[in-house]
């Protein structure tokens, strides 16, 4: 029986496993710079938790989640995304009392998408969530962060951040009763895909790539004209100090996000080099969401950002290899090979023991995966108690035991 694994899944190992555990490094680094604190939500959540929040016309709530009921019929989904069951962990356990609260995560996530480069039906995500601040530098932080992490992991990589407002929360529902009606008005410009969003999700029209909704988009009413100034002149000054800041910004007007619960500031990273799957990190600000979720009418904003896609950028990261590798040269001498096997271990060394029992074959093991030291155990190491060391790199050979190893290895 052979059985294939599940379409749009896929294994980590080796050159990826290093790549993907450098990204995870690289997370708790600066999110200690940053002062977020790491938060580890369940893989699967209550389906209600996803449902509305989402927004019941969006892809992922309309097509992608994995739901199913349990065997006491409670509706269950593999969570899709990761900034609703933080925040129902941050109620559930009193973690909001305390403001600003900031978190962390990074784990798998599941969508039923059409699977393809960067695209995958379980794939991983970075989290970062700030919860509680109204201050738009609070914004300014978290897109700095993502930049600087990014920056850490693709350096020779280029990304842009798109970025956009959508206003206060009662400015978009006016928006989008606007553009209902104005493509309402206007359903034969529009292409089929388009029609069915009309009245159920209207924003997403304006992110369409279909050619024949083009010209309509460029005519729609914009929501600029509804944002009031102070919200505008935040924008502006949020812009202008990722400017400075060095960012690359592009100023998207038709950047709306997928998921409903957004307002005022929202961005994305951008790639020119992964063709269509071209966002490697999207988020902004969702106040009200903690609301809705059952929690204090509180703000909050955050990202999150595909690893599977940032690793496609990076370059190769280095296996780390033992420090010492053990030439047993027969069988009969492994009760002495461990003694030292296992007092190095326990003084931090990483030590490889290869099964193989000859000389030449532990030589060349070691040479070919650049070890430093090889540690040669013999008919005369196991009849003196003692061990011979050979320095790979100047060829020195001398005898140790287990008393003055760690002096001749400092
Ligand atoms: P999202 O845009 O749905 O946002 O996903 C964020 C990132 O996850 C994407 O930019 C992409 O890199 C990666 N991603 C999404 N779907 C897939 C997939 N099928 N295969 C591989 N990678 C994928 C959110 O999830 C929001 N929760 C972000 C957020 C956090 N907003 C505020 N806080």
């Amino acid at each position: 029986m052979k059985i294939k694994p599940v379409r749009g899944t896929h294994d980590l190992f080796g050159e990826e496993i290093n790549k993907f555990n450098k990204v995870v490094a690289e997370v708790k680094n600066i999110s200690q710079q940053f002062g977020f604190y790491e938060l580890i939500t369940p893989i699967f959540e209550s389906s209600e938790l996803f449902k509305k929040p989402l927004g019941e016309q969006s892809d992922v709530v309309l097509k992608e989640m994995y739901t199913f009921n349990d065997r006491n019929e409670d509706e269950i989904t593999l969570r899709p995304e990761y900034t609703t069951p933080m925040i129902r962990a941050a109620i559930s356990n009193g973690l909001l009392n305390n403001l600003p609260a900031k978190f962390f995560g990074t784990g798998q996530m599941f969508r039923r998408e059409r699977p393809q480069k960067g695209r995958y039906r379980q794939f991983n995500q970075i989290n970062f969530e700030n919860f509680g601040s109204d201050d738009y530098f609070a914004d300014i932080e978290i897109i700095c962060l993502a930049n600087t992490l990014l920056k850490k992991l693709i350096p020779n990589s280029n990304f842009t951040l798109h970025i956009n407002t959508l206003g206060a929360r009662d400015n978009l529902s006016a928006y989008k009763k606007i553009l209902s009606k104005f493509f309402n008005d206007n359903q034969k410009s529009l292409s089929k895909e388009s029609l069915d969003k009309i009245n159920t999700n209207p924003l997403r029209i304006l992110d369409s790539k279909n050619p024949d909704d083009s010209a309509m988009i460029k005519k729609s009413p914009k929501l600029i004209d509804l944002i009031s100034k102070t919200d505008l002149n935040n924008y502006e000054e949020i812009k202008k100090c990722l400017t400075d800041l060095g960012i690359n910004i592009f100023e998207d007007p038709n950047l709306v996000r997928g998921l409903d619960y957004y307002c005022h500031t929202v961005f994305e990273f951008k790639t020119n080099e992964l063709g269509s799957q071209d966002t490697l990190i999207g988020g902004g600000r969702y106040n009200g969401l903690i609301k809705t979720l059952g929690g204090k009418d509180i703000p909050g904003v955050g990202w999150a950002g595909g690893i599977e896609r940032i690793m496609l950028l990076m370059n190769d990261v280095p296996q780390k290899q033992a420090d010492i590798h053990l030439a047993i040269l027969d069988p009969s001498f492994k009760l002495h090979a461990i003694k030292i096997y296992d007092f190095l271990i326990k003084n931090s060394f990483s030590v490889y023991w290869n099964y193989k029992y000859n000389l030449k074959k532990a030589l060349s093991f070691a040479n070919e995966k650049k070890i430093n030291y090889l540690i040669i155990v013999g008919e005369n190491e196991k009849a003196n108690n003692n061990f011979s060391i050979k320095n790979l790199s100047n060829g020195k050979q001398v005898i140790v035991n287990i008393d003055n190893i760690l002096d001749y290895l400092k």
